[in-house]
């Protein structure tokens, strides 16, 4: 079924300048753009979007990390969205994703790693109005 996912270009990504690219590939695979915009986390509100992490070693690197530039929040729609998406950005760690993933192509390393992806259709919701209103979908 048709169905939506929510990512964000991270600041590693946007400050080397690789937007577009990143959108462009997103666009070439079906992914139709439900909303995006171009936004900063402060640490506080970094730390509220991964709190499931709360718990890691690396929590307080990765909302420093998250909050350190500007990110471009997405919420994307497709068949298959939220599987097909991952796919699209390989693992985690660019180290191991497959060539031409975004993460592949973009990533710096494991925490700086370009772009995030729902893993499911309910963190998919959630994301997704973490940054936009309903009037900002579309
Ligand atoms: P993402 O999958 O978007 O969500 C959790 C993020 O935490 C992950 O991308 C990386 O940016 C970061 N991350 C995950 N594992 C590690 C790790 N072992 N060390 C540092 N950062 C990590």
């Amino acid at each position: 079924a048709t169905n939506q996912t929510f990512t964000m270009i991270k600041p590693d990504a946007v400050e080397a300048g690789h937007t577009g690219a990143i959108i462009k590939l997103i666009e070439e695979a079906g992914f139709r753009i439900v909303a995006m915009k171009k936004t900063q986390l402060t640490t506080e509100r970094a730390g509220q979007f991964y709190a499931v992490h709360s718990e890691r070693p690396f929590y307080n690197g990765l909302r420093t990390y998250m909050s350190s530039g500007a990110i471009i929040p997405m919420i994307l729609e497709k068949e298959n969205a939220v599987a097909d998406f991952r796919k699209l950005i390989g693992a985690t760690n660019p180290a191991q994703a497959e060539e031409g993933t975004i993460r592949k192509l973009f990533a710096k390393s494991l925490e700086a790693n370009a772009i995030h992806g729902s893993d499911s259709d309910e963190n998919a919701a959630i994301e997704g109005s973490f940054f936009f209103a309903g009037t900002e979908q579309y």
